[in-house]
């Protein structure tokens, strides 16, 4: 098994994948409502972190949404989502560019939002990478700044059986796992809703809400084809 647990978010397989993903499965109902609802002003300064193949980042330029950074840490994603934009024709609509999300060199106070879309912040390598990532977060909000995310979830999700038997990876955390896909194995981490919780509190967030995707919408098949459940978060810098 690779070790190297950020190869596969440089792979171009992978990032054709999630390209495909930004055209064909677009924003997911969930996420535009509660996008919408965190962020009514379209003006607001949003920085997107982990945009994959640009599938939010496209979503909210559609949606009307005039001040975005579209991020990810691999060049891999960043040149696949400059394509996927250009070829909507939205070229000129956000920024797009290299961010790792644990260390941002953006200033402090600096942005009205932070989205770090469908389980991105479970991709990280490992536990001191995400508590790095949300300290940058906090870090680069402005008092009243909004933090929107996904996780999913390993007490809530379809694979319930199989983390109730499964003891934790040697050196890793409870969660942490290799998974398969269609192009490289993928490592990320299954939360509990306790756990992440517990994580933006330490961090200083105030939390708003936390639903489960199923909660807020119904998807439909691609979306559920493309992802499965997840829950949301949204947390505020007081
Ligand atoms: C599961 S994908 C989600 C992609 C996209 N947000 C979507 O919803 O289709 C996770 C993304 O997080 C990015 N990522 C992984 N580690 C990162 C880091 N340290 N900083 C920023 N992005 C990272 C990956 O490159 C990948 O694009």
């Amino acid at each position: 098994m690779a070790e190297d647990r950020q190869a596969h978010w440089l792979n171009p397989q992978t990032a054709l994948n999630y390209a495909r993903a930004a055209v064909q499965v677009g924003l997911w109902a969930s996420e535009k409502i509660l996008i919408n609802q965190t962020f009514p002003d379209r003006t607001a300064k949003i920085l997107e972190l982990g945009c994959g193949g640009g599938r939010v980042g496209l979503g909210l330029a559609k949606d009307g949404y005039t001040n975005l950074t579209i991020t990810d840490f691999s060049p891999v994603m960043v040149d696949i989502t400059q394509g996927v934009f250009a070829e909507a024709g939205v070229a000129q609509s956000a920024t797009i560019e290299v961010a790792n999300a644990c260390r941002l060199a953006y200033p402090d106070k600096s942005w009205d939002g932070v989205v770090f879309a469908f389980n991105g912040l479970m991709c990280l390598r490992c536990h001191a990478d995400r508590l790095e990532a949300l300290a940058e977060i906090y870090r680069i909000l402005k008092p009243g700044g909004k933090f929107l995310f996904t996780a999913n979830d390993r007490e809530k999700g379809e694979h319930v059986d199989l983390w109730k038997n499964v003891s934790a990876l040697p050196g890793c955390q409870k969660g942490d796992r290799w998974h398969e896909t269609d192009s490289t194995p993928v490592f990320m981490h299954s939360s509990t809703e306790s756990e992440t919780r517990q994580e933006l509190l330490n961090a200083g967030f105030k939390i708003i809400q936390s639903p489960l995707r199923s909660e807020v919408a119904l998807e439909n098949s691609n979306v559920k084809n493309f992802a499965g459940e997840t829950r949301f978060y949204i947390a505020e810098r007081p």
